[in-house]
């Protein structure tokens, strides 16, 4: 499987996020959260910000929706320019309708599971979805730390569908990544480890080497 970063803008420097951007050249996507302070306890960035950054990063946008009601945002969000969105089998909204409604905005639909969620829940979707996020944390915040327990679920999302990419999120950072790649894991979202290091383009190089060399 094709190893993928994606460094989580939460824990980049609001004031310059231009150039916070720029220092992730080698990354293979951006990973944006967006957060309704109701699905969690925390409201972050959205849609207008989404927009701005896509007129100056060429990279491939990868949209984690922490909110209650994803399906009336998607066409919004993939106007803002998102190729990727993923939205929370925990939500209040139709899954099926929610990644049917991602798909017709021409974007790439991702389905996330909280730590606490069994991975059979997203079984009955994967035929449409590209990717299936497993959370290592429970979403709302930053800085927090993996949750080794949720990796089995990785492995049984892995031995279903081969093919699909399966990302973590929540406390990934040089040691955390090698655990969740062993498991079945291949797209890797890192905010706290890429964007608090001294030199984000190194950390990204030694995640993608890390995740490799197991
Ligand atoms: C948490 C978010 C994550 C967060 C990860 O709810 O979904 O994307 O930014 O941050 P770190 O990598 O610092 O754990
Ligand atoms: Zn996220």
């Amino acid at each position: 499987m094709e190893i993928k970063i994606s460094p989580s803008v939460l824990a980049a420097d609001f004031a310059n996020l231009e150039s916070e951007l720029k220092k992730c050249e080698n990354a293979e996507m951006i990973h944006f959260d967006v957060m309704d302070g109701h699905f969690v306890p925390n409201i972050s960035i959205g849609i207008p910000v989404i927009a701005a950054m896509d007129k100056v990063c060429d990279k491939l946008f990868d949209v984690h929706l922490m909110i209650s009601h994803p399906k009336k945002y998607v066409k919004a969000i993939a106007d803002a320019g998102a190729s990727i969105i993923t939205f929370h089998e925990e939500c209040d909204d139709d899954t099926n309708e929610t990644i049917d409604e991602i798909l017709a905005c021409g974007c790439r639909a991702g389905l996330a599971i909280k730590p606490n969620t069994p991975a059979d829940k997203v079984y009955p979707y994967l035929d449409k979805l590209s990717m299936v996020l497993v959370m290592t944390v429970e979403p709302g915040f930053g800085g927090q730390s993996f949750m080794e327990s949720t990796m089995p679920k990785i492995t049984q999302i892995r031995e279903k569908s081969p093919q699909i990419d399966i990302q973590v999120d929540g406390g990934i950072n040089a040691e955390t990544i090698k655990t969740a790649s062993r498991a079945g894991a291949n797209v890797f979202v890192a905010g706290t480890a890429v964007f608090r290091s001294e030199n984000p383009q190194n950390t990204i190089n030694e995640l993608k080497e890390n995740a490799k060399s197991i």
